[in-house]
């Protein structure tokens, strides 16, 4: 089964959990990037990020490739925000309009996924979807923790 994991990240965890997954399945990875390169930190980075989310904005990728002829799996990750999936990924949506894909989704969070996975499957029409999993990872805290618990998820996505 050729795996490609996506997955936007803004202070890092989702990159540890997609570098887990991609490790475990020998998938490739297509990493989104902010076209805006500025580094917020703190409330700013929350204000900033909320005001996205409310706004409904869709903010410019970096130029990205993937042949998505050849996966039959595709695993979707990106942290929580406000609730839902942060807006790279609506950019990614709206620009790609993937369909007819077995799909599995992960979310990063401090605590409180609200409705992710709602969010992406409604914005995902189409698709398959085989599993999904919250981690609770937040500014490096039970970081290592929370890796074990990728690994095993990642174990049980070869299955499925
Ligand atoms: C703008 C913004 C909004 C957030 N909203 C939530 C939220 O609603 N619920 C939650 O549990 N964590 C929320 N978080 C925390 C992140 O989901 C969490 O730190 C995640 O691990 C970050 O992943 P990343 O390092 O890959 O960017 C928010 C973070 C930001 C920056």
């Amino acid at each position: 089964m050729k795996t490609l994991v996506v997955y936007f990240s803004y202070s890092g965890n989702c990159a540890l959990v997609a570098d887990v997954i991609k490790n475990s399945l020998n998938a490739d990875v297509l990493e989104l990037k902010l076209t805006d390169e500025r580094e917020r930190k703190g409330l700013a980075k929350y204000i900033w990020g909320g005001k996205q989310v409310f706004s409904h904005v869709k903010p410019p990728l970096k130029p990205y490739r993937a042949d998505w002829e050849q996966y039959d799996f595709i695993v979707i990750g990106s942290p929580v925000w406000a609730g839902t999936f942060a807006p790279a990924l609506g950019t990614f949506f709206d620009e790609t309009k993937i369909s007819g894909k077995k799909i599995a989704l992960f979310c990063c969070h401090g605590g409180g996924q609200g409705r992710f996975f709602d969010r992406v499957k409604a914005a995902l029409p189409g698709n398959t979807f085989a599993a999904e999993r919250g981690f609770v990872i937040s500014s490096g805290v039970n970081r290592g923790e929370a890796l074990e618990n990728v690994r095993a998820w990642a174990q049980t996505l070869a299955k499925v």
